[in-house]
């Protein structure tokens, strides 16, 4: 049999096959069918490296805070944080608010419509772009994230491959695929089939056992199934520990607090419990222990409320705080601390 051409996808029946499994399929999710490019956005920048249900949780109570583009561009930092806590990559946040400053002062709060200035704006790169632009105004320009990425890979039946030529071609094979602009608030042909890609990847093509016996283009797929995916890398396990101090003033509980330095490569700024040397905690009885992974690193995390501990935490350090419990709600406390604070029930669980 001679070699199939690169191009084997019948690409008007591909189109076809997965409007209509992404018409009858689509998870039910806030920011679907909803008229309003910002909120787009948010839920754009949430999703990135991070699970539906954590976005869920974070996305209708940061919307409440912030209803529009000038209303996060009037919060702090540290309000914008602090409703970030839990959804880690802080960055993502604080690039997001600039983006929100830049475009309330010079462009009356209106976010532009097009891939092209989209992509002009603070943390708003390829991917960021074509799905603002696909999803809210139609614009035929493919949305490449990873989930797309796997997606695509398995059809084409090409190898794993980091480099410029090989993201190039994929590029193109991904906008090859985009139908051209038609748009009204009935039909979104491009916004529509680069949602449909990206649900596809995580509701059907997974990175392991992908469903192929419910994928809508099975016909079209030159590895169903076959195709390797790498081992991820096993996560590293970490011991970390951390203190407990508490304290009462007025009848309101405060807890002491360190800050993380403004130059910290993670979490800069955000606040934390104190941290413990490891070598400081060896004989002592922890109150209570948690697993908390960050990226591929699973900390095995201990909490200690013996005050003879404070002793190894130098007194001057200027970044200690008393923070009253009253207070911990609109702090920008770092994930792994809202986590801790919730379980020894310092702070509510966060309401949806
Ligand atoms: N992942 C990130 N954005 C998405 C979207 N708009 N639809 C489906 N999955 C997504």
């Amino acid at each position: 049999m001679p070699p199939r051409t690169k191009s084997a996808i019948d690409i008007p029946t591909f189109r076809k096959s997965l409007s209509h499994w992404y018409a009858q399929n689509a998870r039910t999710l806030p920011w679907r069918n909803i008229h309003d490019p910002y909120r787009t956005w948010v839920s754009e920048i949430m999703l990135q490296q991070t699970r539906v249900a954590a976005v869920i949780e974070h996305y209708h109570r940061f919307l409440a805070l912030f209803p529009t583009v000038k209303a996060l561009a009037a919060a702090t930092e540290a309000q914008v944080l602090a409703a970030w806590s839990g959804l880690g990559y802080y960055r993502r946040a604080r690039m997001m608010h600039k983006a929100a400053q830049h475009i309330a002062s010079e462009l009356n709060g209106i976010l532009p419509t097009t891939s092209a200035e989209l992509k002009a704006l603070p943390g708003i790169g390829d991917y960021t772009s074509a799905a603002i632009a696909s999803i809210c105004h139609g614009e035929s320009v493919a949305v490449l994230d990873g989930n797309v990425e796997r997606v695509l890979l398995r059809i084409l039946g090409l190898p794993e491959d980091r480099s410029t030529a090989a993201q190039k071609l994929l590029k193109q094979q991904a906008q090859a695929l985009v139908p051209p602009s038609r748009f009204s608030h009935e039909e979104n042909a491009a916004g529509n089939h680069n949602q449909s890609m990206m649900e596809l990847g995580a509701t059907i093509c997974f990175p392991r056992a992908p469903l192929c016996l419910n994928c809508p283009v099975f016909n079209h797929c030159r590895t169903r199934g076959e195709h390797p995916t790498p081992a991820r890398a096993k996560a590293k396990s970490r011991p970390a520990a951390y203190l407990l101090e508490t304290r009462t003033r007025k009848a309101i509980t405060e807890i002491l607090l360190e800050q993380r330095p403004q130059q910290a490569s993670l979490m800069a700024g955000m606040y934390e419990l104190p941290p413990l040397p490891p070598d400081a905690v060896a004989t002592h009885e922890p109150i209570l222990t948690l697993r908390h992974a960050i990226t591929d690193t699973l900390y095995r995390v201990a909490i200690y409320e013996d005050p003879t501990l404070r002793t190894s935490i130098p007194a001057s350090k200027p970044m200690l705080h008393w923070a009253p419990t009253t207070d911990l709600a609109t702090l920008p406390l770092t994930g792994l601390t809202r986590k801790v604070l919730q379980r020894l029930k310092l702070l509510p669980a966060s309401k949806r």
